[in-house]
């Protein structure tokens, strides 16, 4: 059985987790220093975020050279060193491949630019305009505008899914491939156990570069994400050939054990699922509730769905760096917090591999940062707030900027309460964090008795009551008490959410609202 079958993940946002040197940005030796909570709090893997030599424009997924690390971070030295401190404490370690594009910093964009006759040209998606002189095609950009910019020097246009500094790269150039290839070859001799693969949905782009169907109307005051909601994505994402990368990958040597996980940014289940096993990928990250506002029952039939889909397939998760923390969406309070930490229970008994996202575990709500501190790109783009407020400092203790940094951090954001902290919260033992912690230690403590597929029973519209092996989960994702038949046999309970206890039951039961429960099979 593959390592990753049974583990639980931790996403390391690198940039605000913890910063060594007064700088004000989080760095290798910050997060070091601290993978000693990461062992204590029980996860088995730990994705940090692109950590390469870049200009920063969109925090690092704009990479400029794919084997070295920004000075900003440290250097390969202390990437070595945090590969080590993670091996002797049981840790895997796994890292952010951004395939999709480069900084337009990278060397292969300046020589593109540079000379339209070099190699480095088909590294790239140039194009001349369109017929009216325009783009092209009516590709958008994620974050805001056509996918497409003009080069003066050329008369060409450039292909750019995201900012116009991060160039597409052509994926239908071997060039690129052999490259690509040699970037993994790099990072699995430094030790890596895997890789979060960005943007895994839209590596190769339709041949023909054809017009995507537009399927809603578009209006000028148009967010990004409406713009992109108004095309049918049929040619700029989605090609099924794109699992011919993930398979040559797979390949390399060494790299079956090395965990290829996907960022297949679709909500479409089908899709999703195509780009696994013989699709080349190992997971794929679960997005279904992305961006959702709270809808229990929505919420219970998707993870229903996909868990069915696929065995051991996803990569479960409801918080990440590009997205407002779930007790927030979740609307907010001890009740956004206990309704994410249901549904994280459920998470936690699926086959599959959730990812904690920085700060999950201490149940944070959004950090909050004042209009004029705003630094992501989609924010200052002054579409929407961005995505700083789930990318605040982590707050370690209650001291100035909460133990991240001794100097001023990069992202300036509201104080976080004392009893946010893990200081505080590891001193207490009714914390979020210790009931987080408590839940990833049953399941690992449960694994072997989570054997065989997925067995989704009956039980009433949003609450979820699935039987892997021996284990059993209630979860209860509704704001009323749920009446629910637990199989035939006795069920001894070892986890709740809220208040806990131990006690065998059998028949029905009665499930507070926003609970959950684990139990193992257990004699009457
Ligand atoms: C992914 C990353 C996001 C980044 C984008 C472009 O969605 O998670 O942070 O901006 O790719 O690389």
């Amino acid at each position: 059985m593959s390592w990753w079958a049974s583990a639980v993940g931790y996403e390391v946002y690198i940039r605000s987790f913890a910063d060594s040197t007064g700088d004000g940005v989080g760095d290798f030796a910050g997060v070091t220093e601290h993978l000693e909570y990461l062992a204590w709090l029980g996860v088995d893997v730990v994705w940090v975020t692109p950590f390469y030599p870049s200009p920063q424009a969109d925090f690092g997924y704009d990479v400029a050279d794919y084997t070295g690390v920004d000075p900003l971070y440290g250097d390969l030295a202390e990437f070595d060193r945090f590969v080590g401190r993670a091996d002797e404490l049981g840790l895997r370690v796994m890292i952010d491949l951004v395939p999709n594009h480069t900084s337009s910093e990278h060397p292969w964009f300046k020589a593109a630019l540079a000379d339209p006759a070099s190699p480095e040209r088909d590294y790239y998606i140039f194009r001349p305009p369109g017929p009216g002189g325009g783009p092209p095609n009516n590709w958008r950009s994620h974050f805001g505008g056509p996918a497409w910019t003009f080069d003066e020097a050329s008369g060409e246009y450039y292909l750019h899914l995201f900012l116009a500094v991060q160039p597409d790269l052509n994926w239908t150039n071997p060039a690129v491939r052999d490259a690509f290839d040699d970037i993994l070859r790099f990072w699995m001799d430094r030790g890596v156990d895997g890789f979060r693969v960005d943007v895994a949905h839209a590596l190769m782009k339709h041949p023909d570069l054809a017009d995507n169907p537009q399927i809603l109307p578009l209006d000028r005051a148009a967010t990004p994400g409406q713009a992109m909601a108004a095309f049918d994505h049929v040619n700029d994402m989605g090609q099924a050939s794109t699992r011919e990368i993930y398979r040559r990958w797979k390949s390399l040597p060494g790299a079956d054990e090395k965990a290829l996980v996907g960022e297949v940014y679709v909500k479409d289940l089908a899709l999703s699922a195509s780009y696994l096993g013989d699709g080349g990928l190992d997971l794929s990250l679960f997005f279904a509730l992305n961006r959702r506002e709270w809808d229990p029952v929505a919420f219970v039939e998707e993870i229903r769905a996909w868990s069915e889909v696929s065995d051991n397939g996803f990569a479960w998760t409801m918080a990440s760096h590009d997205e407002n923390r779930p007790p927030t969406r979740f609307r907010g309070g001890d009740l956004g917090r206990a309704r994410a930490f249901t549904l994280w229970t459920l998470f936690a008994t699926l086959p599959g591999l959730p990812f904690v996202y920085q700060g999950e575990e201490l149940g944070l709500e959004d950090g909050y940062v004042a209009p004029e501190d705003v630094q992501d790109p989609v924010g200052l783009a002054a579409y929407a707030e961005g995505r700083d407020p789930c990318r605040t400092p982590m707050p370690w203790k209650p001291d100035r900027h909460s133990g991240f940094t001794t100097g001023e951090p990069w992202l300036k954001s509201a104080p976080r309460r004392p009893e946010e902290t893990i200081a505080a919260q590891r001193a207490d033992p009714e914390s979020h964090l210790h009931r987080f912690r408590r839940l990833l230690a049953v399941r690992r403590e449960l694994a072997p008795l989570r054997t065989g597929g997925v067995e989704w029973l009956a039980a009433p519209a949003g609450v979820a009551l699935v039987r892997v092996g021996q284990v059993l989960t209630v979860a209860n994702a509704t704001d009323v008490e749920a009446e629910v038949g637990l199989p035939p046999g006795g069920w001894s309970l070892e986890f709740e959410t809220a208040t806990g206890g131990d006690r065998v039951e059998s028949g029905t039961v009665t499930v507070p609202p926003t609970t959950a429960r684990i139990y193992q099979a257990s004699p009457l």
